[in-house]
């Protein structure tokens, strides 16, 4: 059994599809451990995305991650990380899979609907970020 993090980005929050993305979760068999709505601090968002602080596009990743308030998960499942990739689709939602989240709910790559940690030790670190150990049921 496999624990990931999830984040529904501020687009899909404003845009009301909380729950239809949630919805993909539960019926693909990932459990819904641990979630809260919150509004990510300049500072937060910048020390999770630090591993991008490099990249041409950090300012605005976290400009938009602080745009609204996001929803932050804690999925659980067997292959849990691999699976919430394979729902998510690609980053790019032009390249992404029909039928993924960011297909169907993403607009651009920045307003691309959800984050998802890309490894095993990525999760457990980003899940740290978020949740203390009795929070995640
Ligand atoms: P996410 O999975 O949250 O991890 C980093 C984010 O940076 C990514 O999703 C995208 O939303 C965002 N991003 C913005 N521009 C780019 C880009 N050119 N390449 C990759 N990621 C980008």
């Amino acid at each position: 059994m496999e624990q990931t993090l999830s984040i529904i980005k501020p687009d899909a929050v404003a845009n009301q599809t909380i729950g239809k993305i949630i919805e993909r979760f539960e019926s693909n068999h990932l459990r819904i451990a641990a979630m809260k709505k919150i509004q990510l601090s300049q500072t937060q968002a910048q020390d999770f995305y630090a591993i991008h602080k490099e990249r041409p596009f950090f300012n605005d990743l976290v400009q938009f991650m602080i745009s609204g308030p996001v929803v932050v998960m804690v999925l659980e499942g067997d292959n849990a990380v691999a699976r919430n990739r394979d729902l998510m689709g690609a980053t790019n939602p032009k390249e992404a899979e029909k039928g993924t989240i960011r297909a169907d709910f993403a607009q651009s790559i920045e307003a691309n609907a959800i984050h998802g940690s890309d490894s095993l030790e990525n999760a457990k670190n980003e899940i740290a970020f978020f949740f203390k150990a009795e929070e995640i049921l």
